[in-house]
């Protein structure tokens, strides 16, 4: 096989992140944006001597389990991956991946409890960050999510069916406007233009909807006239607030330089378990609020019985999961980057009538080192690149009797466990939780002891 070649591949197997696995010429080829089961022409992209990479050019042989996609832009929609495969095979998809990960590290002997999907597979998110581009360079304006296999252009998501037809309603009134108005869309190579993201949040219990228009300062532009149309429209939920968000950063990120409130608050409240939470511009929070009521109950489970227990909630974000554990413990304490969000956490352990909460800003890896309290359990939830290899030292020298992992990277979770388990903890149970219908993400919920 030669790099830049075309061949036909059968896909035996596949493996995290959803990516199809097949064999030729006495070696692995990995191949994106395919399932077991197919026959694709595949152009090979990489070749080293353990392995290689290789783009689907064409399905030559389907499976026979496909369906209708959701949505009628899925083909070209980089948002999604998977609408077209019925949800209980993708499930069944994720989990296989998840059980090689812990089959090949060696990782075995605990309880396994099974994967949980998703309670809603449709309209699930509470968040969603659109993006302003074009799907041809200098083309109209278009406002969604970046196109298939393309490094430029942005699909216009309009019919996006993982949120609620409020966010599709923001979505094509913001576009219209704007098209109107000739503005151009930010362009990354040249620095150039003004519009960028809206960011819309609505929380999925309390119907409170957040809208956040994000620009570059290259324009002195009067938001009376949106913000006004947007407060005129008709809402399934409660529209609670409008923001102006300057962002120059060079970068792709949604970012903020300057935050200017159009209308109402620069927050939603989501109740979560019969807690409220709040939730500004730039705090992380799980955006499937339903799945994560249950994520948490998993977590909760896990715990078992926590009275006059001290529990670290380690990247604990808004503090969601300390202050659902805290009612039975006897102290938690969170610790968490972002200022914003632990500001947040400290006024929701207020507004839930919490007062064993202590909620620190800072990098876990050096905060943790000046925590005085002896945890009895730690809630590790960190971002996919996992515990810092400094964190998770300093978690073992607390030597809790109990952690629990919760993971939305199971590769950088193996990491993780296998260290800790090196470190004398024994893992006890392990459950997947689905939180995101459709794309490649999956949590993992584990449960270890010493
Ligand atoms: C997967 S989220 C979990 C948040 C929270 N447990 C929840 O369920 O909403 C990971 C969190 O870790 C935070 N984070 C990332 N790097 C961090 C670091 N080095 N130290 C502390 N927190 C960090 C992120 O801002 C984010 O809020």
């Amino acid at each position: 096989m030669r790099k830049g070649k075309e061949y036909e591949f059968l896909i035996e197997d596949i493996e995290f992140p959803a990516t199809g696995v097949s064999y030729a010429d006495g070696l692995k080829v990995y191949i994106k944006n395919s399932l077991p089961g197919q026959k694709v022409l595949a152009r090979l992209s990489k070749k080293r001597r353990e392995y290689a990479e290789a783009k689907v050019i064409k399905i030559l042989e389907d499976v026979d389990f496909k369906r209708e996609a959701l949505c009628p832009i899925f083909k070209g929609c980089g948002g999604c991956s998977t609408q077209d495969v019925p949800y209980d095979i993708q499930l069944n998809l994720k989990e296989k991946q998840v059980l090689r990960l812990f089959e090949e590290a060696n990782l075995s002997g605990f309880e396994y409890l099974g994967i949980e999907g998703s309670p809603k597979e449709e309209e699930y998110r509470n968040k969603m960050e659109f993006t302003f581009g074009d799907m041809e360079k200098g083309g109209e304006l278009t406002l969604g999510m970046h196109a298939k296999g393309r490094s430029f252009g942005i699909i216009t998501a309009d019919y996006c069916k993982i949120v609620d037809e409020d966010y599709r309603n923001i979505l094509a009134t913001v576009l219209a406007y704007f098209r109107e108005k000739k503005f151009s869309h930010y362009r990354i190579m040249s620095h150039e233009g003004y519009l960028r993201n809206l960011v819309i949040r609505k929380a999925d219990n309390t119907g409170e909807i957040l809208i956040n228009i994000v620009t570059t300062s290259q324009v002195e532009f009067d938001f009376a006239e949106i913000t006004e149309i947007l407060k005129s429209l008709n809402y399934k939920g409660n529209l609670v607030g409008i923001l102006h968000t300057i962002n120059d950063s060079l970068s792709d990120v949604v970012q903020a330089d300057k935050i200017e409130l159009l209308y109402g608050r620069d927050y939603i409240i989501e109740e979560i378990l019969g807690l409220k939470f709040k939730i500004t511009p730039f705090s992380f929070f799980q955006t499937n609020s339903k799945g994560a009521e249950k994520l948490y109950s998993i977590v909760k489970e896990f715990l078992g019985d926590s009275k006059s227990k001290t529990v670290f909630d380690l990247y604990c974000g808004t503090g969601t999961i300390g202050q659902i554990v805290a009612p039975d413990a006897e102290k938690v304490i969170g610790i968490e980057l972002i200022e914003e969000a632990v500001k947040s956490a400290n006024e929701n352990a207020k507004l839930n009538n919490l007062n064993n909460c202590k909620f620190i800003a800072g990098d876990v890896a050096k905060i943790i080192k000046s925590v005085k309290e002896k945890p009895d359990v730690i809630i590790l939830d960190p971002p996919r690149p996992g515990v810092h290899p400094d964190a998770l030292k300093y978690v073992v020298d607390f030597n809790a009797p109990d952690i629990i992992y919760v993971s939305c990277n199971p590769k950088t979770l193996i990491t993780d466990l296998k260290y800790l388990t090196e470190q004398g903890y024994k893992i006890e149970k392990v459950k997947v939780k689905d939180m995101f219908p459709h794309t490649p993400h999956v949590e993992t919920v584990v449960k270890l002891y010493k």
